[in-house]
C-alpha cells in the first residue's frame, strides 16, 4: 500500500504516545525521596543488569523559540558552579546503594545544551562516575551538542573526556528559519564538524531536524533532509515541531501564520520518511532513520531495538537508567522517579538532603508485562508472546490474559495489510509502522475511551 496523507488521516485519533508505559502523566507527588532509594536498593536485583546514566545540563545561552526541553537562558558562572556541584553530590548519595559489581554500559548527557557549559565540569563529572563505576567494554557515552557553540578544539575534548556518540540539533540549515526561531547558526560549518567527529573516532553521530518551524515549506523541509543525507550522518532524526504555547509561553513569540498546518505536515513526514529510505537509511519507527550499519538498523533487524526517555537504544547497551539532574527521569526496572523540575528548587533539595525527588511512578507486575509488550510494538514491530514470556518469566498466557488480545483486535489492520499473523507471532509492516501507536494500543486494558488529554496518533 502507499502510504497517503488520506490513510494517515483514518488512523489519526487520539492516543498516548507510548515514550514510557505507563506516561510521565501518571507520575504522582506521593512518590517522594522517601521512595527513591528502597527502589534503587530494589534494582539491584532487577534487570538489565548494566547501568545506563543520565545527567541533565538545563542550561542555554540563548533560548530557542521553538524548544519544549526543559531549559532555562544562561545563568552566571557561580550558579552553573552551583548546580555541577548539586549532581556530583547527588551522584554520591544515590551511587551508595547501587550494587558496584554492576557496570556502566551508557552514559547520556542531554539538556539544555551540555556542550555550552565549561568542558572542565564535563570531565569533572565523568571522573566522578569512572571513580564510583566499573564500566563494560565498549560503553557508549553521549552527548547532545548544540553546534552553535562547538569549536573543532572541543570536539577534540570531547573525545579525550571519553565521549563516543553525539547528536547534534540541526533544526534547520536556512539562517532564516533559524532567525525565525531565535536560534543562533553553527560556529563552524557542519561538513567541517562532521569531519572533525569522524576523525576523532565518533560513531552513532545523530542530527536532528524539525519539521513545521515558521518560515518552512515542504520544499525547503525535503532540501533540509537532502542536505542532511549528504554529510552523511549515521543517523537523522525529524521531529514534528510540537505547538503547544499554554505549555511552552516562548513559542507564543513566534508567527502561527508562518508555520504548516497538519496536512502539510503530514506531507512533509511523509517526504522525509520517501528520501531517507530511497537514500538507503533504514526507518527506526516512522521518524527516525539510521544507516544499515548503524547499531540501531542493527538492533532493528534482530528484534531488540529499545527506547527510553533519552529515544531509541539497543537492549545490548541499555541498562537501568538512574539518572540527574533538575527534571531528569531514573527507569528502573519496576520505578520511574523524576527530579524536581525548578532549577533553584532541585539545587535547595540537594544541598539540604543529596535527593530530589519530585513524582514518581511503582509499576505492578501487570503493568510491566503490558510495559514490554507495548515497547515491543513499538520499537520493533514485532510480538512473539513466547519470548516475551521468557523474558519476563511468566507464561504466554497470563500475557495474553494481562493485555486483553485477542487476534480479532487485529483484523482491521490485517485487512489493510499492516500486519500480518505469521506462526501466532505477530509482524506489523513498513507501512503499519506509521500507525503502530493504533496498534500498541490494542494491548493496553487500561486506555479509557479515547481521551482529548492525549495528541493524534499519527
Ligand atoms: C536538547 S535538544 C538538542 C541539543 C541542543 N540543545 C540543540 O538544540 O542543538 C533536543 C532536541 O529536541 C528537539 N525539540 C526541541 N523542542 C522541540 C519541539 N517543540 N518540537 C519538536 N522537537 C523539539 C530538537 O530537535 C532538539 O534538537
Ligand atoms: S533547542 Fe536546544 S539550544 Fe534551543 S533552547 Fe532547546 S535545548 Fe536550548
Amino acid at each position: 500500500m502507499k502510504i497517503t496523507p488520506e490513510f494517515l488521516n483514518k488512523y489519526n485519533k487520539t492516543g498516548p504516545r507510548y515514550t514510557s508505559y505507563p506516561p510521565a502523566t501518571s507520575f504522582s507527588t506521593k512518590f517522594t525521596t522517601a521512595d527513591f532509594i528502597p527502589a534503587v536498593i530494589k534494582s539491584n536485583a532487577q534487570y538489565p543488569e548494566s547501568i545506563s546514566i543520565y545527567i541533565h545540563i538545563p542550561f542555554c545561552p540563548q533560548l530557542c523559540h521553538f524548544c519544549g526541553c526543559n531549559t532555562t537562558a544562561f545563568e552566571s558562572a557561580a550558579k552553573i558552579r552551583r548546580y555541577i556541584n548539586c549532581v556530583l553530590k547527588e551522584i554520591d548519595t544515590v551511587a551508595q546503594h547501587i550494587d558496584k559489581s554492576r557496570k556502566v554500559s551508557q552514559i547520556h548527557w542531554g539538556g539544555g545544551t551540555p556542550n555550552s557549559i565549561n568542558f572542565d565540569y564535563l570531565a569533572e563529572i565523568t571522573e566522578k562516575i569512572k571513580s564510583l563505576f566499573q564500566f563494560t567494554e565498549n560503553p557508549e557515552i553521549a552527548i547532545e551538542c548544540s553546534p552553535a557553540y562547538l569549536t573543532m578544539e572541543e570536539i577534540d575534548r570531547l573525545a579525550v573526556i571519553g565521549f563516543n556518540r553525539v547528536s547534534m540539533g540541526i533544526q534547520d540549515f536556512n539562517p532564516e528559519v533559524l532567525k525565525a526561531i531565535n536560534r543562533r547558526p553553527p560556529k563552524f560549518p557542519i561538513e567541517q564538524v562532521m569531519e572533525r567527529l569522524r576523525q576523532n573516532n565518533f560513531k552513532g553521530i545523530n542530527l536532528d531536524l524539525v519539521y513545521g518551524l515558521p518560515l518552512q515549506t515542504l520544499e525547503s523541509f525535503k532540501q533540509n533532509v537532502e542536505k542532511a543525507i549528504s554529510l552523511s550522518p549515521d543517523r537523522i532524526v525529524t521531529f514534528s515541531y510540537a505547538h503547544v504555547p499554554w505549555v511552552n509561553p516562548n513559542q507564543k513569540k513566534m508567527d502561527e501564520n508562518h508555520m504548516a498546518g497538519p496536512e502539510e505536515k503530514l506531507q512533509m513526514l511523509l517526504a522525509g520518511y520517501e528520501i531517507m529510505t530511497s537514500k538507503g537509511y533504514e526507518a527506526i519507527g516512522m521518524d527516525h532513520f539510521a544507516k544499515p550499519t548503524d547499531n540501531l538498523a542493527i538492533a532493528k533487524h534482530n528484534k531488540n531495538l529499545h527506547r527510553n526517555f533519552q529515544g531509541y537504544c539497543t537492549r545490548e547497551t541499555t541498562g537501568q537508567v538512574y539518572a540527574f539532574g533538575t527534571s531528569s527521569i531514573s527507569q528502573l526496572w519496576g520505578t520511574y522517579a523524576q527530579n524536581i523540575k525548578n532549577l533553584h528548587h532541585y539545587m535547595d533539595a540537594i544541598e539540604a538532603t543529596g535527593l530530589a525527588t519530585e513524582r514518581g511512578y511503582s509499576l505492578t507486575n501487570e503493568e510491566i508485562i503490558i510495559r514490554e509488550v507495548i515497547n515491543q510494538v513499538m520499537c520493533n514491530g514485532y510480538l512473539n508472546f513466547e519470548e516475551i514470556a521468557q523474558h519476563l518469566k511468566c507464561s504466554a498466557g497470563e500475557i495474553i490474559a494481562v493485555t486483553g488480545y485477542h487476534p480479532s483486535k487485529l483484523d482491521p489492520f490485517i485487512e489493510d495489510g499492516l500486519v500480518e499473523i505469521i506462526d501466532n507471532n505477530i509482524h506489523v509492516s513498513a507501512d503499519g509502522m506509521f500507525v503502530v501507536r493504533n496498534i500498541a494500543m490494542l494491548f493496553d486494558p487500561f486506555l479509557g475511551s479515547t481521551d482529548s488529554q492525549f495528541s493524534k496518533t499519527v
